[in-house]
């Protein structure tokens, strides 16, 4: 949305449609409230809240912001941005019933159709008349790509110098990792209000845009690089581009077998298997999409006891493992037969989607960080058991490794402890190592360079960093100030799917 061209006419768009549902459906005390949104926020956030020059303020899209937040956005408005400050124009009453009003969930939400996608698709450079090989000198497949949560922008990092190469602006709230072609030559992002957008690394530049929803969740490549797929929370759904241009193929609404809709949590590739894996949000169901060959992307459903929607795979993709409250903890799905294997007890609530795994005694083993409790649970890839516990000073949300690195980092995320990582010594499954880089601010992820000799770590604060280490010495070797920096994202490491770092 921060291309001013498709910005502008999305809030055109927005103001014509100025009958809002919401109007039908909020009851009395909401229409004064309602009334003031149409005068003052209308022109930049849409008539529907579906966003324009500003970010959507559906409660789907405010829920990555606590409502305080949200109460001091709209008093003191957002420092280098179009959002100003409204406590001289609104009362403190009328601020907290705004807040209130933007976080109830809408009773007829808008919508967003097939139309709507393919009228906000934009081709920003000709791809073809561009050259093909990289028009830098660093090593295009040891390039970062680092997301600035802080200020909605995006820079490449020359991974051997750990110098910027470019910055530039992205759409508001880059959500899930951006996903990179099988060449690395390219990377698509997707934001929390629904844009998709490729961009060109040899080039830098931006290739094409299009606005798949009103709330996303991820996108997916297919290793063949000729298909992207986004999955949706709204509306919920899948919706299937051409990797070229981004042009929309065909949106698959989420329905299970039972005939409930569902949201979609994520989308994954599968590369051995040629498919795109579906998580779903309020069905028992996985769905497998093959993109071999023709495809007719019909889904093949795989019906489980439970909701299954955080995951993470065996290295060959032949097992799912997936978080499960009824199997108190997890659940192996064997995706060939589409049968569960079993369950394995799991603690709090592990996030599956961050684990990684490694060789130990020359066996797979994964572990996974837990957003509940201070521990990181280890398992046998093989007899799925669990081998240990690992006490951390606090729940966790990210992890990374390389296969040369013998530390399996981990942040402590959340609690008063958010400034420390553990490294932990993969052979004896130990914490070796606690770091603290800045004292009192929240270290975050990490991600190794593609030979794995550096890593660089975020600290996640408005007065935050990009701290590179040396992998082996832990010396800190570089700190590059940063509004925020969430994750990093090394082209090498992605395309390969190397082990160590999730998917
Ligand atoms: C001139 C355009 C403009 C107007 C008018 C405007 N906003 Fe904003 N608003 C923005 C922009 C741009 C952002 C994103 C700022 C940033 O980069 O963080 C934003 C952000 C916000 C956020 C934070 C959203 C998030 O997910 O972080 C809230 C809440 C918000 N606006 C509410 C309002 C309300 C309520 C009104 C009317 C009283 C209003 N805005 C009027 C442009 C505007």
């Amino acid at each position: 949305m921060r291309i001013t061209l498709s910005l502008k006419s999305l809030a055109a768009l927005s103001l014509l449609g100025l009958a809002t549902s919401a109007a039908a459906s909020t009851d009395s005390d909401f229409s004064a409230t309602e009334h003031l949104y149409q005068q003052h926020c209308t022109v930049c956030h849409g008539a529907q809240r579906i966003g324009g020059t500003g970010p959507a303020l559906l409660p789907e899209s405010l829920g990555r912001i606590k409502k305080p937040e949200a109460s001091k956005a709209i008093s003191e408005g957002r420092p280098a941005s179009q959002m100003a400050a409204f406590q001289d124009i609104l009362s403190v009453e009328q601020i907290e019933n705004m807040v209130a009003y933007l976080y109830t969930p809408i009773d007829n939400p808008p919508t967003w159709q097939d139309s709507d996608t393919r009228a906000s698709h934009r081709l920003l450079a000709d791809q073809g008349a561009l050259p093909e090989t990289p028009q830098h000198n660093a090593d295009p497949l040891n390039l970062f790509v680092v997301v600035e949560a802080g200020t909605h922008h995006v820079t490449i990092l020359d991974g051997d110098k750990f110098e910027p190469l470019t910055r530039f602006q992205s759409h508001f709230a880059l959500h899930g990792g951006p996903k990179f072609s099988p060449d690395g030559r390219f990377v698509y992002f997707a934001s929390r209000d629904g844009w998709v957008t490729k961009y060109d690394l040899h080039n830098f530049t931006m290739i094409a845009e299009t606005r798949v929803g009103l709330n996303t969740r991820n996108l997916a490549v297919s290793n063949d690089g000729r298909w992207v797929l986004a999955g949706n929370y709204l509306p919920g759904n899948l919706v299937l581009l051409n990797a070229d241009d981004l042009t929309l193929i065909k949106s698959i609404a989420t329905v299970g077998q039972d005939g409930t809709p569902s949201r979609v949590s994520a989308v994954y590739t599968a590369p051995p298997r040629d498919s795109f894996v579906v998580a779903l949000k309020d069905s028992h169901e996985v769905w497998e999409l093959s993109y071999a060959g023709t495809p007719d992307f019909i889904p093949r459903r795989i019906i489980g006891q439970d909701y299954l929607d955080d995951f993470s795979f065996t290295p060959d993709y032949r097992y799912l493992l997936a978080t499960s409250r009824k199997a108190h903890g997890g659940q192996v799905i064997d995706l060939d037969t589409g049968e569960s294997i079993t369950d394995i007890p799991l603690p709090g609530m592990p996030h599956l989607g961050s684990g990684i795994y490694w060789q130990r005694d020359g066996q797979w083993i994964f572990a996974t960080p837990n957003i509940s409790q201070g521990l990181i649970s280890v398992l046998d890839l093989k007899t799925w058991q669990l081998i240990k516990e690992i006490p951390t000073e606090g729940p966790g949300f990210f992890m990374r490794s390389h296969e040369n690195s013998k530390y399996a980092w981990t942040d402590v995320f959340f609690g008063p402890n958010q400034e420390a990582v553990h490294l932990i010594d993969k052979q004896t499954l130990e914490i070796a190592h606690t770091l603290r880089p800045m004292p009192g601010k929240n270290a975050a992820h990490v991600e190794f360079t593609n030979d794995g000799s550096h890593l660089i770590l975020s600290v996640w604060d408005t007065e935050g960093a990009l701290i590179v280490y040396d992998a082996n010495t832990l010396e800190e070797v570089k700190r590059i100030p940063m509004n925020k920096p969430s994750g990093k994202y090394n082209v090498g490491n992605k395309i390969e799917f190397a082990e160590g770092t999730s998917h």
